[in-house]
């Protein structure tokens, strides 16, 4: 049998009623079982500042024992002004220091980026290519994954109604299990 894997899940948006928190949400239950996909908060993370190093806050020391104690890290964020939200950047900003002990480095990672609108947060997802370069992270490659539209996908109680979607969903996850059993092989 096949181990299973532990996936730090980092939402990009801090907002109750986010449309990235319910893909996360909906991500986790087409998983199969072999993928425990679990949401890491970054709301309350204290601003990036070295000099905090001298005595980390304990909420940077949480997000860092959340992310080293997975397997693989998966980012689904929306766009803010073309761009990573601030929350997610300091979120990652963290998770790397100290310099040389970052929690994010080697870890298989896959991208989810989610708009109401058309261009679907391409900009977000490839400025946040751009950091997992440099944290050494393999990043899934494809599918790609570009939510558009993302407003009319639930329902008012957040379900996902949209099933082309969701199927597409179901084949992204699949993907992504597939590859952190082969980076992590
Ligand atoms: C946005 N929004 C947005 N959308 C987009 O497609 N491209 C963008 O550059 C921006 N810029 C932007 C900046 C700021 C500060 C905010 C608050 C919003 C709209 C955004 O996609 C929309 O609010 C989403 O619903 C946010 O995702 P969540 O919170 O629903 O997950």
């Amino acid at each position: 049998m096949q181990t299973a894997h532990k996936v730090a899940v980092l939402v990009g948006s801090l907002r109750k009623g986010s449309i990235s928190r319910k893909i996360a949400q909906t991500l986790a239950v087409l998983a199969s079982d072999r993928l425990k996909l679990e949401i890491v908060e970054i709301g309350d993370l204290p601003h990036y500042n070295p000099d905090l190093e001298e005595s980390v806050p304990p909420a940077w020391a949480a997000l860092r024992r959340e992310v080293a104690e997975s397997d693989a890290v998966l980012f689904v964020t929306p766009e803010y002004n073309r761009s990573v939200p601030g929350a997610l950047k300091n979120a990652i900003d963290v998770g790397s220091r100290p310099y040389g002990k970052s929690a994010f480095a080697g870890k298989p990672a896959a991208i989810v980026s989610v708009s109401p609108g058309a261009l679907a947060a391409f900009g977000a997802n490839h400025h946040l290519r751009q950091s997992l370069v440099f944290l050494d992270m393999p990043v899934l490659q494809q599918p790609e994954a570009y939510i558009g539209g993302a407003g009319a996908l639930f329902d008012a109680s957040g379900h996902l109604t949209n099933d082309g979607t969701k199927e597409f969903l179901r084949k992204f996850i699949k993907s992504f299990e597939a590859w952190i059993d082969r980076i992590r092989a």
